[in-house]
């Protein structure tokens, strides 16, 4: 197995999370270098990471030439950044969303497509053990028909000096286009696509962000299931005066014809479990079958990033294409476009 040198583009919040999973796998890769457009960062980093920084994309690649790049940009860079490391031939790890706009999002499936360079859109939650036993219990039958399904994404986020998603050119909305992807993904795995959506979006308590800090959204997918999805970026939550993931509640709950799952994502990740169907359960069992997956969270990350070295290793496509990122965004945009229509705007 070959030791991939990854070069960072973007040095915020989301930054550190992936340096610790490739400081948690030393045999499988290391960051070799990351170009970050704030000066202050770029220093920063430099003595923090002991990689050389740089402020241009293309003089890191001349001098630096890595393995493969890690995007972790504003949703409005992802299509320059895709296309350049395309040019060069390099492969892609990129942060959700796939872009912030679906004319940006078509576009990289086009340059992957024509480069036919890998690229895996961070569909972090998928990777996590607890989440794959969700889908397997649904595979199996346990939970009979997939009918309806509530997610939520709630909590204070702390925002940096230099966030970008205090501005909605750069995220593509508010906190619905940049959180409400993870319950999207995640339901799409059980229920399939997305035939509509309503709901609302408001600004409500963080007069910083430019775009929404709250969503409350109905979808109905192709097979008739529907969802209701919550996302805020205001809510006060024990623990919120710290950083995500602490005083933030992620959770998703899915109910069928023959069974439930709840499934508390964070602060701490716990499933609970229900079918009438008997192999699901244990004998005489009464009630939600509950554990808590020895996985935190942040696992998730560490998980998407070891399946993204085997793909290098392996040649193979990643789980989570850019064609997957499109699917996605194109079911948030939609509840924008529902409230533009509805003249909703806010
Ligand atoms: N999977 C998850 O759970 C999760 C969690 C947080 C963030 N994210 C995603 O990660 C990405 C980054 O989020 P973040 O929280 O790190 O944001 P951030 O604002 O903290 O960091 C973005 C960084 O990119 C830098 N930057 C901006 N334009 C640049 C350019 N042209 N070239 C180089 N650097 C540039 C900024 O200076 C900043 O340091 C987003 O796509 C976000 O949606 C995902």
């Amino acid at each position: 197995m070959k030791r991939h040198r990854l070069a960072f583009v973007g040095a915020g919040r989301i930054a550190d999370v992936h340096y610790a999973s490739i400081q948690a796998m030393p045999a499988r890769a290391e960051l070799v270098a990351f170009c970050e457009s704030r000066p202050e960062a770029v220093v920063e980093r430099q003595s923090q990471w002991a990689v050389p920084g740089f402020e241009s994309f293309d003089r890191m690649l001349r001098e630096v030439d890595p393995d493969a790049i890690c995007l972790f940009l504003p949703h409005d860079k992802h299509l320059e950044y895709v296309t350049a490391a395309a040019r060069a031939g390099k492969p892609v790890f990129m942060e959700k969303p796939v872009a912030g706009t679906r004319e940006d999002a078509r576009k990289i499936v086009e340059v992957v497509e024509k480069s036919g360079i890998q690229l895996l859109v961070t569909h972090t939650g998928l990777f996590h053990p607890a989440f794959q036993q969700i889908v397997e219990f649904v595979r199996k039958g346990w939970l009979g028909r997939p009918l309806f399904a509530k997610g939520t994404s709630a909590g204070w986020l702390t925002f940096r000096p230099w966030d970008f998603r205090l501005s909605r050119e750069q995220t593509g909305g508010g906190c619905w286009v940049d959180a409400g992807g993870h319950l999207v993904y995640c339901l799409r795995e059980i229920f399939g696509e997305v035939e509509s959506v309503t709901g609302y979006i408001a600004k409500l308590s963080r007069p910083e962000m430019e775009g929404e800090d709250h969503a409350a959204a109905t979808l109905r997918y192709r097979s008739g299931a529907l969802a209701q999805l919550f996302v805020s970026y205001g809510h006060k939550l024990p623990g919120y005066q710290h950083d995500w993931p602490i005083g933030y509640l992620n959770s998703i709950e899915i109910s069928g014809d023959k069974g439930a799952v709840q499934y508390v994502i964070s602060p701490e990740p716990r499933v609970s479990y229900f079918s009438e169907v008997a192999e699901a359960m244990p004998e005489e069992w009464q009630g939600w079958l509950t554990h808590q997956p020895p996985e935190g969270y942040g696992y998730s990350f560490q998980a998407a990033m070891a399946h993204f070295l085997d793909c290098l290793d392996s040649g193979t496509k990643p789980r989570v294409t850019a064609e997957d990122g499109l699917a996605v965004l194109d079911t948030l945009l939609r509840l924008y476009d529902h409230c533009n229509s509805e003249a909703r705007v806010l």
